[in-house]
């Protein structure tokens, strides 16, 4: 599929990663957190320290934030 870019400079091909990251890491040792549940600004302190525990690269964590900013409000 070709990667498109979107409104915010991402691609359709880091949100689908993201998506594929958060479904395979995220719920590994909790219940999946809804990127709704949180607020951007939470999820902006959160995020890399959950990246840690899951072991992914940057490029992967900025996958993972491109698709829970999708996601939020
Ligand atoms: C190695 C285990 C582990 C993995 C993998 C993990 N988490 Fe967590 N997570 C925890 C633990 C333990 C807590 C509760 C303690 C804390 O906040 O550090 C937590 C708490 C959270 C919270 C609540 C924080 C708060 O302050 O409300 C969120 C949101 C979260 N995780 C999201 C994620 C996301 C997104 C991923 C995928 C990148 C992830 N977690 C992967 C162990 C993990």
């Amino acid at each position: 599929m070709e990667s498109r870019a979107l409104r915010n400079g991402a691609t359709t091909d880091e949100l689908h990663r993201g998506h594929t990251l958060y479904l395979v890491h995220c719920q590994r040792c909790h219940e999946a957190v809804l990127p709704a549940d949180l607020s951007r600004e939470d999820w902006h302190l959160v995020l890399p320290g959950m990246s840690w525990n899951a072991g992914i690269d940057p490029a992967e964590e900025k996958a993972l934030s491109v698709f829970i900013a999708a996601a939020t409000r």
